[in-house]
């Protein structure tokens, strides 16, 4: 394990040299290889799959434990595409919200930021493409809460697309450049 987290750190130092990096494998491979797809296409995901992505997010940490957050699952399609055009039939919406309108604590943001980190690799983890989305969050909260029987007081914070990718892409095709390291970090 500890061989294993030293290659990771060593990966992601290293990461800031090449054009985006290279595809790793490994337990911890996702967690380097992670891409946001754009490459999605139509088919069902399986209940038990949705279930493990949406455990992973139930199983992230948040400040004091509070677990603020609700997990929305849309597998509507038409619902699906007011909140996201472009869904595809199959994908899944997961939308994260939380009480509260995230100016007053804004710790419950933190942490649906985290459940979301959460699902959108344990879709990756399970091979299919995921995406974060919050540029339709404020029309959700505008005009959708009650299609998605938000909990009452609940705004939505962030969602993940998820659903069936096609093949041959990966995280050295299709993930964007990251800063270099040396720009980005400092030792002290
Ligand atoms: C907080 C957050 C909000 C995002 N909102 C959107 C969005 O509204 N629409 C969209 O197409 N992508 C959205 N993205 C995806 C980012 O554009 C993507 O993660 C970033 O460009 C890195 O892509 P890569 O990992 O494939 O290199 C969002 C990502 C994050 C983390």
């Amino acid at each position: 394990m500890k061989k294993y987290l030293f290659s990771v750190v060593i990966l992601s130092m290293g990461m800031g040299a090449l054009p985006v990096f290279a595809q790793q494998g490994g337990p911890a491979g996702v967690i380097i290889n992670h891409y946001a797809a754009n490459n999605f296409v139509a088919g069902a995901i399986p209940g038990a799959d949705l279930d493990r992505i949406v455990q992973a997010g139930i199983r992230a940490p948040s400040a004091r434990n509070r677990q603020p957050w609700r997990f929305t699952v849309v597998q509507n399609l038409a619902l699906a595409k007011k909140i996201v055009p472009q869904t595809l039939d199959g994908n899944a919406l997961i939308v994260i919200s939380a009480e509260g309108d995230g100016k007053t604590n804004g710790a419950e943001i933190l942490d649906c930021a985290l459940a979301a980190e959460s699902v959108y690799l344990a879709a990756q983890a399970l091979g299919y493409g995921s995406r974060i989305y919050t540029g339709p969050i404020d029309g959700v909260n505008r005009s959708l809460k009650s299609d998605l029987g938000l909990p009452g007081g609940h705004n939505a914070v962030v969602l993940i697309r998820v659903g069936k990718i096609s093949a041959g892409t990966d995280a050295v095709s299709a993930a964007s450049r990251r800063k270099p390291a040396g720009d980005i970090v400092t030792y002290k």
